[in-house]
């Protein structure tokens, strides 16, 4: 059976992210058809400002050659103010530029997010359009939001709540499935 390259991203910085802990989970459950990759160094991306793209930095160039070889991305993106927070709205951008050639389009996208109150579900409803207006199937189902996740998930993507770790394992079967779908 097909292998599928994944490229999994974080969208918080912090040492002990519950959201890295939400990619190490998804690494750890996933089908292993699905050929994943923890971009812990894309960290380093600076805010993306066009000017650069005379000389593109190299993490910069890492990272978008890194989509372009990946079928599929994991986001796992904290919420912050109901939106994305900015270290991955600014890897989001980083893929969108150049406009018409960007890398990142025709991605199967599985979302998972760490919260607090609202588990991420805002932050979601704001990201699934985006990432779709940008030519991605997001994955919806199940939805995995996770309330007050950073008492509940080590970064090492442990954690004593099986329903999280049956959500994960979920959402890496369907995306594994929409994967091995033509079209
Ligand atoms: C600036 C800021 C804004 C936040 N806003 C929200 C929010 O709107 N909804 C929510 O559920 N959590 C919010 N949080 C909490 C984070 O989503 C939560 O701490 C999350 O677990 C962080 O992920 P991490 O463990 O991967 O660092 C906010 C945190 C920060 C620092």
């Amino acid at each position: 059976m097909a292998r599928h390259r994944v490229l999994a991203f974080c969208g918080s910085l912090r040492a002990e992210s519950s959201n890295m802990g939400l990619l190490r989970m998804a690494e750890r459950l996933a089908p292993p058809q699905l050929s994943i990759e923890v971009a812990d160094w894309a960290a380093g991306l600076p805010l993306y400002n066009p000017d650069f793209e005379g000389d593109v930095p190299q993490v910069g160039q890492r990272w978008r050659a890194a989509v372009v070889a990946a079928d599929a991305l994991i986001l796992g993106m904290p919420e912050y103010n109901h939106g994305p927070s900015a270290h991955g709205k600014n890897a989001i951008d980083w893929v969108s530029r150049p406009y018409g050639s960007h890398e990142l389009r025709g991605k199967t996208i599985a979302i998972l997010s760490s919260g607090e109150r609202g588990g991420g579900r805002h932050m979601q409803a704001w990201l699934g359009p985006i990432l779709s207006s940008l030519g991605n199937t997001v994955i919806e189902d199940p939805s995995v939001t996770i309330i007050n996740g950073a008492d509940r998930i080590t970064v090492h993507g442990a954690t004593n709540d099986p329903e999280i770790e049956e959500l994960v394992a979920a959402k890496m079967r369907n995306l594994f499935e929409r994967l091995q779908r033509p079209g």
